[in-house]
């Protein structure tokens, strides 16, 4: 742990309690001056410590800010998601990085956040507006022992633990449209981006992006997604704390995955099913030039989704859009 996360650690651990800065300077290893000076520099991002020159420093409020120290010091520590975490100010794409990452061998489990996205990207070639300071934009490399096809059980893995991440920090209730959207009220608030990379039978590593609208208001989304898009904070009527929503998704994310790797994906489907708004739906799917018609009965042992045509035949649907449900 760096030092920053180190004393954000001990005065949450420490809660109303003052830490002394002798006891701050034994843990780091450093005067007492060199604490002075970390406090400060934490003051300066927004951090409230109060500071009395006999008890010590309390933290008294936290700025909704990203910043990887302190996200780490939430998280505790970890060999799973997160055990690297960074924090840009502005990237094109942090997927872009992940996958920078993955080209130098980087181990699964790094995580980068971005405050601001320039080109963030949805699936099918669509852009993913991700204004500063409001959303969590954010990828992770994993390096999953599964072959190509399974991929999507990560995708869906992913969205179970979103929706329960968001549904403990906020209390809202997250519907899943096959095969990445999370809804509320009908309306897409989070969505997952799976990008692979590997050959015929084996996957080399895969960069799983996440994007969730938090504190957006309506006129943070371009007029042509205004009736489609919403955030938690327009939901609930108040902003949420995007540290601790993050710390969240990133704990449930680390179980889904451990279920996932014990070879759990059954537990998994069905919880992503009784999550999903599309099973059970008469929809179209537009995969690539092609047109779908049919309903949608279930998902097969990768996360396909098995559509029933109107002629009876069952087709099965790895990728695509769904434009109608
Ligand atoms: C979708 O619903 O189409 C997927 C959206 C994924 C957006 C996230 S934001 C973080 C990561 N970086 C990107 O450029 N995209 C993903």
């Amino acid at each position: 742990m760096t030092r920053d996360a180190i004393i954000l650690t001990a005065l949450r651990e420490a809660g109303d309690s003052p830490v002394s800065g002798e006891d701050l300077a034994q843990r780091l290893g450093v005067s007492r001056a060199a604490v002075w000076s970390h406090i400060q520099e934490l003051r300066s991002l927004g951090y409230e410590i109060s500071a009395s020159p006999h008890q010590g420093y309390r933290l008294l409020n936290t700025p909704d800010l990203l910043h990887a120290d302190d996200l780490l010091s939430r998280l505790g520590k970890t060999t799973g998601i997160g055990r690297d975490i960074q924090v840009f100010r502005e990237t094109t794409s942090t997927s872009d990085v992940v996958e920078k990452l993955a080209a130098d061998g980087v181990a699964e489990g790094a995580v980068v956040f971005a405050e601001a996205q320039t080109r963030g990207r949805g699936r099918l070639g669509r852009r993913w507006v991700s204004p500063a300071g409001k959303g969590l934009w954010f990828s992770m490399l994993l390096r999953p022992a599964c072959r190509p096809q399974e991929t999507t059980r990560l995708t869906l893995a992913a969205a179970v633990a979103l929706a329960r991440a968001v549904r403990a920090q906020t209390g809202l209730a997250p519907e899943v449209k096959w095969p990445n959207d999370l809804l509320l009220r009908g309306r897409k608030f989070a969505g997952i981006l799976t990008e692979m990379s590997g050959e015929q039978d084996r996957v080399r590593h895969v960069v799983l992006g996440i994007g969730v609208d938090v504190n957006l208001v309506a006129s943070d989304f371009p007029p042509d997604l205004r009736r489609q898009a919403t955030s938690l904070r327009v939901e609930l009527g108040r902003p949420v704390l995007r540290a601790e929503l993050a710390v969240a998704v990133l704990r449930e994310l680390e179980a889904a995955y451990q279920r996932l790797q014990r070879g759990d994906f059954e537990a998994l489907a069905d919880e992503w099913e009784a999550l999903c708004t599309t099973l059970g739906q008469e929809l179209e799917v537009v995969v690539g030039e092609r047109r779908l018609k049919g309903r949608a009965e279930a998902l097969d042992a990768d996360g396909s989704l098995l559509l029933r045509t109107r002629y009876g035949r069952l087709e099965r649907v790895t990728g695509g859009d769904v434009v109608l449900g």
